[in-house]
Parts: C-alpha cells; sequence; structure tokens
C-alpha cells in the first residue's frame, strides 16, 4: 500500500458505500472526515465504524478538506454538489448518473472529477473498480492506489467515467429487470410452471437467477429506480431508445418493499410487479 497523500478527504455521506470507501481510505492512513448534520443514525453508526472524523456540517467539511468524495443516492447528487459551491478541492462525483448528470455537477464545482463505481462495497481486494474521468483524474487513482478500491482512469472527459457505469448498470440491472416481468407474465397468464419446466431445458440458470433478481429488487430496488431514469436519460442523450430502463425504475419501483417475507421474496415481489402498486399483496 502506498504512503498516504496528505491530503484531507471528505465523504458526502457514509452510506452503505460510502462508508467502505472511507473505511479503505483510512486504513491507506488517508483523514477522511464527514459532517453529520442532517444525516441519519444509520450513517452515523457507519461513519463511526469506519473511525471517520465527524466535522459536523458541510461548511466545515468544505473548508478543511482538500478533496470531497459524494457518494449518494443518484437523484441526490445534484444537490448534495449544490450544498458543497465553494469548495476549491478537488469534488470527485462517485454516483451513479448519467453523463449529463456529471456535467451538471461538474459545472457546480470548481475542480470536479467524474467517477462511477462497478462492484460492491470494497471489503476485500478484486471486487470493486472506481472508473475515474476528468483532467485531475490521475490524483484520485493515486489517493487508491493500493487500497481495495482498484482506481481506473478512462480518460480526461468529465461524464466517461459515468458513461461506463451507467453501460454496466444498463446490462446488469436492466436484463435483471427483464427477467423479473417475463416471470411476472407467465405467472399473470397461469403458465409459471410451463415456463420453468422450458427454462430447465433450454436456459437452465434462468429460475436461480430470476430469483436472485427478485430478492436484490426487494432489498436494493428502491435505490436502483433513479440509477434506472438516468441510464435511461444517457440512452436518450445518445439517441437511443429509453424504454427498456424507464421500465426498469418502474418494475424497481413497484418490486422494492418492506421488509417482512424477506424468506420468500419471489411471492412478494412478482405479486407487487403484478398488482402495479407497489404495495404487498
Ligand atoms: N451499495 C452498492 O453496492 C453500490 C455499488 C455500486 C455503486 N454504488 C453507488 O454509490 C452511491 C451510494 O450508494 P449506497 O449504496 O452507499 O447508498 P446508501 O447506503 O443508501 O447511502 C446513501 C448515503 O447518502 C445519504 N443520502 C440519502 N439521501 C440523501 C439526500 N437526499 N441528500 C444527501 N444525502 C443523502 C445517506 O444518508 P442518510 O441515510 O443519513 O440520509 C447515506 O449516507 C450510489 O450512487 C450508488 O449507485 C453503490
Amino acid at each position: 500500500m502506498g504512503e498516504s497523500s496528505g491530503m484531507a478527504v471528505g465523504l458526502l455521506h457514509p452510506g452503505e458505500m460510502g462508508a467502505a470507501i472511507g473505511a479503505v481510505l483510512r486504513a491507506r492512513g488517508e483523514v477522511v472526515m464527514w459532517a453529520s448534520a442532517g444525516r441519519s443514525s444509520a450513517s452515523v453508526e457507519r461513519a463511526e465504524r469506519a473511525v471517520l472524523e465527524d466535522v459536523g456540517d458541510i461548511e466545515a467539511l468544505r473548508d478543511r478538506c482538500e478533496v470531497l468524495i459524494s457518494v449518494c443516492p443518484p437523484h441526490a447528487a445534484v444537490e448534495v454538489a449544490r450544498a458543497a459551491v465553494g469548495f476549491s478541492g478537488i469534488y470527485l462525483d462517485a454516483n451513479a448518473v448519467s453523463p449529463a448528470t456529471a456535467r451538471t455537477v461538474a459545472g457546480l464545482q470548481e475542480r470536479f472529477v467524474d467517477g462511477g463505481i462497478v462492484g460492491p462495497p470494497p471489503r476485500q481486494a478484486g471486487t470493486t473498480r472506481l472508473y475515474l474521468s476528468g483532467a485531475e483524474a490521475e490524483q484520485i487513482a493515486a489517493l487508491f492506489a493500493g487500497t481495495k478500491l482498484d482506481a481506473r482512469v478512462v480518460s480526461d472527459a468529465p461524464g466517461a467515467a459515468s458513461a461506463v457505469k451507467m453501460a454496466y448498470g444498463g446490462w446488469t440491472k436492466g436484463s435483471a429487470a427483464v427477467l423479473l416481468v417475463a416471470r411476472a407474465l407467465a405467472r399473470a397468464e397461469g403458465v409459471e410452471g410451463v415456463l420453468l419446466q422450458e427454462w430447465r431445458i433450454s436456459q437452465p440458470e434462468l429460475d436461480a437467477r430470476s430469483i436472485a433478481a427478485a430478492s436484490s429488487a426487494l432489498e436494493k430496488g428502491w435505490r436502483w429506480v433513479g440509477e434506472m431514469n438516468e441510464i435511461a436519460d444517457s440512452m436518450v442523450e445518445a439517441g437511443l431508445p429509453d424504454g427498456f430502463h424507464r421500465a426498469a425504475a418502474e418494475v424497481y419501483r413497484r418490486a422494492s418493499g418492506g421488509s417482512e417475507a424477506r424468506n420468500d421474496p419471489s411471492q412478494q415481489v412478482f405479486a407487487a410487479l403484478l398488482a402495479g402498486t407497489g404495495k404487498k399483496s
């Protein structure tokens, strides 16, 4: 692992991914701060576990840090960048947003680096990549050198790293949503058993994949609605059809639910898809 950079890093905010990124930087010896004002007790707990220094509010973070890293739900990325306007260090937006949203964030910050994360929160080496683009992307890559997060510079163009994330998620989460509605259709028409038999013959992996997709949608689908809409916006910008991912947003909106019945996610998710309301039946 490389020597610490000596740059104070601020994290906006320690969610599941953000706290893990804070922890990999702490493990490298970096000073990592965060702002608890307005955040939930879950964020406080994650920040404490990652041993991040609480400086109170975003103004203090802006004044004390040389790098700010935004890791928040995609729909909040612009609002979070706006709250940090006036920051003079490097601002990394690592959220699942469209290239256009990334460029909107770039317009709010003096020194902007675009980022896109692929993989789970980095708790071991080799699982997770941070794609980076922008004039100062190499400086952010250097910050993560030797850590469990594999930082890779795509180009110097803001938006390029986000485009990688949009294309990647467009397939992984988009195709999972298509699988869910295909099985829901068979259930609606009373032929799910026949579809499962056919899958066993010709697509033997799809039964388990659809159950795994239902389980993920139930637990995390609410977070993916914004990401699917960002992907759809990216498609429009590139002159491609956006309907798949608008529909995927609707699938994840309907499928995501509360904590009950998690022992049978497929029942709950397929029922919610067919009910069309997102409410459990
Ligand atoms: N989790 C993953 O496996 C994963 C994988 C790849 C990429 N990512 C990307 O990482 C980003 C964050 O995901 P996550 O899983 O860490 O999400 P998360 O666990 O839901 O955490 C989001 C963090 O942002 C804060 N937040 C929520 N709404 C906000 C708002 N309106 N304004 C400001 N802050 C807000 C939350 O704080 P409070 O709860 O205190 O409000 C929390 O600290 C997303 O862009 C996602 O696409 C995540």
